[in-house]
This record gives structure tokens, C-alpha cells and sequence, in this order.
């Protein structure tokens, strides 16, 4: 990996929700290729202390960095965190998220708030924090990560679904008023990924097999498969793609 993407060596990247799953893998495959790595995580804890560990192990910087994307200093906090101990900020990978499943009847004031807060205002905030620094360097690479949902929304998870609708939007937007100052902003919807999210929904042997069977592909993904669709977005070979969509979701999306 480290071969094709070398433009990535010495970059450096704050991926939000990354001490576990998606972000802990985009944040190892950063490594592999040379880029010094912002680990970010709700709160201190084991599971970030490993994650900073095996990026370390390929012979990069990582920084820990935390909070709760739902309070609404938190976003400007880390990306300044993220410029004062990496001497800067190249990309950003907004990949935490919550997700609330409920009936649509019942959905409350409290869920709503929490999900746009936590999933749609603060992938703007960071953006905020971020780009202002992209634009001094002249370079500067944004990714979002999105969901199947987007194109096929669970019955209950309808505010979740509608807020990576929403953040696909800002993406093609911002791309547009970015296009010329060399930052790309791109979203990558992803498809039912193996991770702590979902470990006990597919727990359920009829669950599972009725999620596997809606997959083309024949198969539930790795966090490891999101990495590589990343990285080319992120890496100087990926600079002519802008406002993309670029789904990793084993075909599920159609
Ligand atoms: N897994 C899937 O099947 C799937 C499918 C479609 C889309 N996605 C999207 O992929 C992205 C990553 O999902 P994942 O499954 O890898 O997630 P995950 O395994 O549940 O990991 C969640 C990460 O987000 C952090 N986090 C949780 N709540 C947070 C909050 N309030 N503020 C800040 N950070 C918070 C966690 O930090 P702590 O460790 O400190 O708790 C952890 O690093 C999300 O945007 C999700 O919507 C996932």
C-alpha cells in the first residue's frame, strides 16, 4: 500500500472516531503509507491506547485527541489539538458517528438533537476548524464517511439516514467553493461493516443471513475494506476527484 500511495508519507491527518472500527483502520492504512496520525476517541481508554500502538509500529507520530462530538467546542478543540502536536492539519477523515434505532413513531426531541448535533454539526465545525489551515498550506484533502443509508434508509433509523444525506450535500457544496484552492472534499458511503456498532444485531443468525444475502458481493465487509478507497481520495493520485460519492459497500447500494 505504502508503494502506491508515497504522496502520503509526511501528511498529516486527524480521523475523528478512530480508537475502534472504521477510523482505527483508515488511521493504521494512514500509518502504513508514512502519514503522522490524530487519534480521536470519546475519553481515554484502552481500546485508543491500541490504536495508537499499532500506528506507532510503522514508525509515525500518533496523538490522542478527545471529546464528545456532540458538544459544540469539542470539534475546534481537536483540530487545534491536532495542528499543535502534528505541526498541522492536511486531512481530515470525519468518520464518527451515533446511531440511534427506534421506530419513526417514536422518535423523541432528545434523539433528533443528538444525532444532528453529534453527526451533522459537528462534521461542519471540524470543517471550519479545519480548512482555514488547508487554505495557508494550499493543500488539503476532506472525507466524510457516509452510509448505505443514504441510498437505502433502515426504517428505524430515519434521522441518521436523512443526517448522511444531509453531510453528502455540504460535501458537494464545499467541494465546489474548494475546487480551485487544491482541497478535494469527498464522501464515502460505506455498507454493513463488521464493527462494534453492529456486533449484536448480526448476532442474530436470521439477521445476518438476510443482511449478507442484500450484499452483491456475497459478503459482510472488514473494517479493512474501507481503507484503500480512502487513501486514494486522500493521496496526491486522487487530486482530480471532487464531490465524489464513492461508495465501499460490496455493490449493496444499487
Ligand atoms: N459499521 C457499519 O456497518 C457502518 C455502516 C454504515 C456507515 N457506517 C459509518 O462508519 C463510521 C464508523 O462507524 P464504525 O462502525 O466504525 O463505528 P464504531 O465501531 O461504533 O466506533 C465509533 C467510534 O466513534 C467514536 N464515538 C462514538 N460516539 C462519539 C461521540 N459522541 N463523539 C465523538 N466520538 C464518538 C468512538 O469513540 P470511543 O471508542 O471513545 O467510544 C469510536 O472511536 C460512522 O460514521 C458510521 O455511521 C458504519
Amino acid at each position: 500500500m505504502a508503494a502506491i500511495f508515497e504522496s502520503l508519507k509526511g501528511k498529516r491527518v486527524l480521523i475523528t472516531g478512530s480508537s475502534r472500527g472504521i477510523g482505527r483502520a483508515i488511521a493504521i492504512g494512514f500509518a502504513r503509507c508514512g502519514a503522522d496520525v490524530a487519534l480521536h476517541g470519546v475519553s481515554h481508554g484502552k481500546a485508543i491506547d491500541e490504536a495508537k500502538a499499532l500506528v506507532e509500529s510503522y514508525g509515525v507520530k500518533a496523538v490522542q485527541v478527545f471529546g464528545d462530538l456532540g458538544e459544540s467546542h469539542v470539534p475546534a478543540q481537536i483540530v487545534d489539538q491536532t495542528v499543535k502536536e502534528l505541526g498541522g492539519i492536511d486531512i481530515l477523515v470525519c468518520n464518527a458517528s451515533v446511531q440511534i434505532r427506534r421506530k419513526w413513531l417514536d422518535i423523541t426531541d432528545e434523539d433528533m438533537l443528538l444525532q444532528t448535533k453529534t453527526n451533522l454539526f459537528s462534521t461542519v465545525k471540524l470543517m471550519q476548524a479545519a480548512v482555514p489551515h488547508m487554505l495557508k498550506n494550499g493543500w488539503g484533502r476532506i472525507i466524510t464517511i457516509g452510509s448505505v443509508q443514504q441510498d437505502k434508509p433502515h426504517p428505524d433509523m430515519l434521522i441518521y439516514s436523512a443526517i448522511k444525506s444531509a453531510i453528502l450535500n455540504i460535501v458537494q457544496s464545499l467541494s465546489i467553493q474548494l475546487a480551485d484552492k487544491n482541497i478535494t472534499v469527498n464522501n464515502v458511503p460505506v455498507g454493513t461493516i463488521y464493527t462494534d456498532r453492529n456486533t449484536e444485531a448480526l448476532s442474530d443468525e436470521e439477521y445476518h443471513k438476510k443482511v449478507k444475502d442484500s450484499i452483491p458481493v456475497g459478503y459482510i465487509g472488514n473494517p479493512d475494506d474501507c481503507v484503500g478507497g480512502v487513501l486514494l481520495l486522500a493521496s496526491e493520485e486522487g487530486r482530480y476527484i471532487t464531490g465524489e460519492n464513492l461508495h465501499i459497500d460490496g455493490g449493496k447500494f444499487m
